[in-house]
């Protein structure tokens, strides 16, 4: 969103200039290893879900039996082993443009991802088309979420403000609105963002595992499942998957302690901040029906012959 920040063009996608140095050094010096796992999805994709997802498969022990999940309630003892309860998704899953591999935190503590297996976790924003060549040819795994453009819309525009004083009136909307749909946005054109991923899944399914936050929403388990299998990580049966969904849903997560205060120290935005409303069709109460209308027809303009709906 142009008016907030400083945004820059590179090779085809935006970037705000407190991310542009570290996507850039994410090119020229990070190195993929066969095992690591990246989270990649646009901003207010849902991928904050995604990452608390992927932690919860890849972090569990190799003895959690399946039926753990089953009751639904909150007990201690049932979480006593869950990495959510003491740490932001973010923090268990860290950045590569944000904290890998920008300078300003060269000093700090890698997060320990996980140290029960040779696997590493990160997330990125970063297009795939400038991804570092060894994410590409490594045997490494991307799982990218996308989600309908007109609530990723509103979405960023709600998480946006959240930086705004209270002094201060929200960002435009109609002018925030008109950027995005233009495709000026942090990490934008979203469409192509979604596109370069998509075609990837299309070509090595074994190695892009392309979901939906709507499916996510629809079908929580089974696509806790898939993902899982993707991951080498099969779940044993349904109610570990039950529980992994009980133990990353939003409801849940935004009111642990650890999610409620305090700031995101790489992006700087208040913890809370990622977890709002969690649902389908927000856009429905903030967007016009002419707003809705020009977003599908783009989307749909973009998309149509690549055998994508979103
Ligand atoms: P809303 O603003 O529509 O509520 P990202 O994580 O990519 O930044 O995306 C943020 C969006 O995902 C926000 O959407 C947020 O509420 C939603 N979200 C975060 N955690 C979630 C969860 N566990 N389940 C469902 N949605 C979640």
């Amino acid at each position: 969103m142009v008016g907030i920040f400083d945004i820059y063009l590179w090779e085809g996608f935006w970037y705000i200039d407190a991310h542009l140095e570290g996507v850039m050094a994410v090119r020229s010096s990070f190195t993929a290893l066969n095992n690591d796992i990246i989270v990649a999805a646009s901003p207010k994709t849902g991928s904050t879900w995604v990452k608390a997802l992927v932690a919860s498969v890849m972090l569990r022990h190799d003895n959690d039996g399946g039926g753990g999940g089953g009751g639904g309630g909150d007990g201690e003892d049932e979480d006593a082993d869950d990495p959510l309860r003491y740490n932001h998704p973010n923090d268990l899953v860290p950045s590569l443009e944000l904290q890998v591999c920008n300078k300003k935190n060269a000093n700090s503590d890698m997060p320990n991802t996980a140290s029960n297996t040779t696997t590493r976790l990160f997330r990125t924003n970063i297009a795939y088309s400038q991804l570092p060549e060894s994410i590409k040819s490594s045997g490494c795994k991307i799982v990218y979420v996308t989600r309908d453009p007109k609530d990723v819309f509103v979405s960023m525009w709600h998480f946006i403000n959240t930086k705004r004083s209270s002094e201060k009136a929200p960002f435009p909307f109609d002018e925030a609105f008109e950027s995005f749909c233009n495709g000026v946005s942090a990490f934008g054109p979203f469409h192509e963002h979604v596109l370069d991923y998509w075609n990837e899944s299309l070509k090595s399914p074994q190695k892009v595992l392309f979901l939906k936050y709507e499916d996510l929403k629809r079908n929580p388990r089974g696509e806790v499942k898939k993902l899982a299998s993707f991951l080498g990580r099969p779940l044993a049966d349904d109610g570990e998957a039950k529980k992994i969904v009980r133990r990353c849903s939003i409801e849940r997560l935004k009111n642990l302690e650890v999610n409620r205060d305090g700031v995101d120290p790489w992006s700087d935005f208040p913890k809370s901040s990622y977890f709002r409303l969690g649902i389908v069709g927000d856009w429905k109460n903030e967007l016009s029906t002419e707003m809705k209308d020009k977003l599908d027809e783009i989307t749909r303009v973009k998309l149509e012959g690549f055998g994508l709906s979103i």
